[in-house]
C-alpha cells in the first residue's frame, strides 16, 4: 500500500511549494518510488519540480477522436491515459491539465483519479497537489489520503478557511487518515497568540509552521526547481521534520 498525501488550501497559500518541498525531502531520504500528481487545472507543480510536460490527461482526452474497432470509448480513453505518465528524475508525474475549449474538467478529473488509483500501489508515496477546493476529491477512490494536508496563511482568515476545508472534508465524507494543518509564511517574530487560539478553537492539528524562506523566493525568481534549494534551508528543514514525524511508516 502506498502512503498518500493530498494537499489542500486556498489559492496562493503555498500548496505547490509545500508539494515541492515534500518531494525534495522524499527524494533526499530515498523514500521512493514516488508518484507526484498535479491535480490543479492551472498546473504548475511541474515547474516547481523542473519537469517539462507536453502531455496531460486533459490533452489526451481531447485528442481522442477515432476509437479503434471493438473497443468502447471509455476503455480506449483509459488505455491512452497511460501516455500521461511522465518519468522524471527519481519520481513519476501525472498532470491533469485543463482541457481546452469547454471549461469543465470534471471528466479529466475523474480520469486522473481512476488512473492514480490504478497506479498507486506501484509506489511507496503518492503526493497529490490539488486545486483550492475539495469537491473534486469527493467521488470515492480506493486510495484515500493518509494525510490531508491543509496549507494556510498565518492569519485569522487563513485559519477560518482551513477550518472550512476540514469541515468540507467531513461533509463530503472523505475517508482521510489525518487532517493536518501547515501554517505557511510564519514571520520571524512567530505566530500571533490569537492564531494559535483560533487553531485550538477549531480543533485543527497544527503539524508545522513554515517560515518565509529566502531560498524559496530565490528559486522562484530564478525559475529554478524548489528542489534545488539548500538542504539547510529553514523551510525545507521544517518539511523534512514534518515528514519524518507524520509520514514515515
Ligand atoms: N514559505 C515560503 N517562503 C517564501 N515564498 C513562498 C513560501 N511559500 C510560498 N511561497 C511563494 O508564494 C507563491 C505562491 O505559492 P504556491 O505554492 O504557488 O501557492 P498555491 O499552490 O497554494 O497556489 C509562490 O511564488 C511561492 O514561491
Ligand atoms: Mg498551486
Amino acid at each position: 500500500m502506498s502512503f498518500n498525501i493530498a494537499l489542500a488550501g486556498k489559492g496562493g497559500t503555498g500548496k505547490t511549494t509545500v508539494s515541492g518541498l515534500i518531494m525534495k525531502s522524499l527524494l533526499k531520504n530515498d523514500f521512493g518510488p514516488i508518484l507526484a500528481v498535479d491535480a490543479d487545472a492551472n498546473a504548475n507543480l511541474n515547474e516547481i519540480l523542473n519537469v517539462d510536460v507536453d502531455v496531460t490527461i486533459g490533452k489526451i482526452r481531447e485528442e481522442i477522436s477515432d476509437v479503434p474497432h471493438g473497443m468502447t470509448k471509455d476503455a480506449y480513453i483509459e488505455y491512452r491515459v497511460q501516455e500521461a505518465l511522465i518519468e522524471a528524475a527519481g519520481f513519476d508525474l501525472i498532470v491533469m491539465g485543463r482541457p481546452e475549449g469547454s471549461g469543465c474538467y470534471c471528466y479529466a478529473n475523474t480520469l486522473t483519479k481512476k488512473y492514480v488509483d490504478m497506479l498507486a500501489d506501484n509506489y511507496k508515496y503518492v503526493l497529490i497537489d490539488n486545486e483550492a477546493g475539495l469537491e473534486h476529491m469527493s467521488r470515492r477512490t480506493t486510495h484515500s489520503p493518509d494525510i490531508l494536508l491543509i496549507v494556510s496563511d498565518p492569519n485569522m482568515r487563513g485559519i477560518l478557511a482551513a477550518k472550512r476545508l476540514k469541515d468540507l472534508s467531513e461533509e463530503l465524507k472523505l475517508k482521510v487518515g489525518k487532517v493536518l494543518l501547515i501554517v505557511n509564511r510564519v514571520p520571524e517574530s512567530g505566530l500571533d497568540q490569537r492564531v494559535y487560539d483560533e487553531i485550538d478553537k477549531y480543533g485543527l492539528t497544527l503539524a508545522a509552521e513554515l517560515p518565509v524562506s529566502s531560498d524559496v523566493i530565490e528559486a522562484e525568481m530564478s525559475k529554478e526547481s524548489v528542489a534545488t534549494i539548500p538542504d539547510d534551508d529553514k523551510a525545507f528543514k521544517v518539511i523534512d521534520g514534518f515528514l519524518k514525524k507524520y509520514a514515515v511508516k
